[in-house]
């Protein structure tokens, strides 16, 4: 059995159990999520794919401690994290969790080295300007260090955002589509990068996606429908 194959047999390092998500806006109520079990291994690359509204995005939000459930349980490292306080929340989430963001949210007074250092500016943490460069190396802006995000394209926004999120060694990536703003082939590299997180590092990678490129590299694809999970011959019917 391979390194890789073994990482398989592990528990897993998040988990839904029977989650639901209710957003009552006051008027009207929507069941964003209506029951999802989901869990994710060390290592493990997971597609999600759904139409616009089924609950992918708010289902990245439950799983990063961003948004509770409002029914079901979170796990993270096999420990109930449902009911953390927030700021017991917030810990775990910058202790295990990197997110890749659909509109990046770098500060636009910072260069790219230091958006990539940004969530390690709290601690005391004295290779993060290191750590920083070479992340931004790897996801090929070894050339726009110094550049401020008006100076950089779309796409290279977003591989100063996919740098951020890698900058505390997290154990779980969640990407809300990830390469949604990428060509094809930057696409790929960053896909690559992600495949060796996961076999390197065992990242635990979740990426909500449409582009069905990102589905060739995960080790599987859900997909969503109205707010809940299909199941494995249904989602292999609808994949493209
Ligand atoms: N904060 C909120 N308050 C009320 N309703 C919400 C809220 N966030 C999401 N929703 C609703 O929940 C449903 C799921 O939204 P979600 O953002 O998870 O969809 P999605 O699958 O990510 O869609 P897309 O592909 O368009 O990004 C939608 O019907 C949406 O209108
Ligand atoms: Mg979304």
């Amino acid at each position: 059995m391979s390194l890789r194959e073994s990482t398989k047999t592990t528990e897993p390092i998040i988990e839904l159990r029977d989650v639901v998500k209710r957003y009552d806006t006051g008027g009207e109520v929507v069941d964003a999520l209506k029951g999802i079990d989901f869990a994710a291994k060390p290592g493990e690359f997971v597609a999600v794919m759904g139409p616009s509204g089924s609950g992918k995005s708010t289902m990245l939000n439950v799983l990063g401690l961003l948004d509770a459930p409002t029914e079901g349980t979170v796990l993270l490292d096999g420990r109930d994290v449902t009911d953390l306080s927030d700021e017991e929340q917030t810990k775990e989430r910058k202790r295990s969790i990197g997110f890749v963001f659909q509109n990046f949210y770098l500060i636009p007074t910072l260069t790219a080295t230091e958006n990539v250092e940004m969530p390690t500016l709290f601690g005391d943490d004295p290779d993060a300007r290191e750590r920083a460069e070479d992340l931004l190396r790897r996801v090929g802006l070894g050339d726009r260090l110094d550049h401020r995000p008006n100076e950089l394209s779309g796409g290279q926004k977003q591989r100063v955002a996919i740098a951020r999120a890698l900058i505390n060694s997290p154990r779980i990536l969640l990407a809300d589509e990830p390469t949604g703003n990428l060509d094809q082939k930057t696409g790929r590299s960053v896909l690559e990068l992600f495949l060796e997180l996961t076999e390197e590092r065992d990242v635990a990678i979740i990426a909500v996606t449409h582009d069905p490129q990102v589905s060739k590299y995960a080790d599987r694809t859900i997909t969503l429908v109205d707010g809940r999970m299909q199941d494995w011959e249904m989602a292999g019917v609808t994949d493209q």
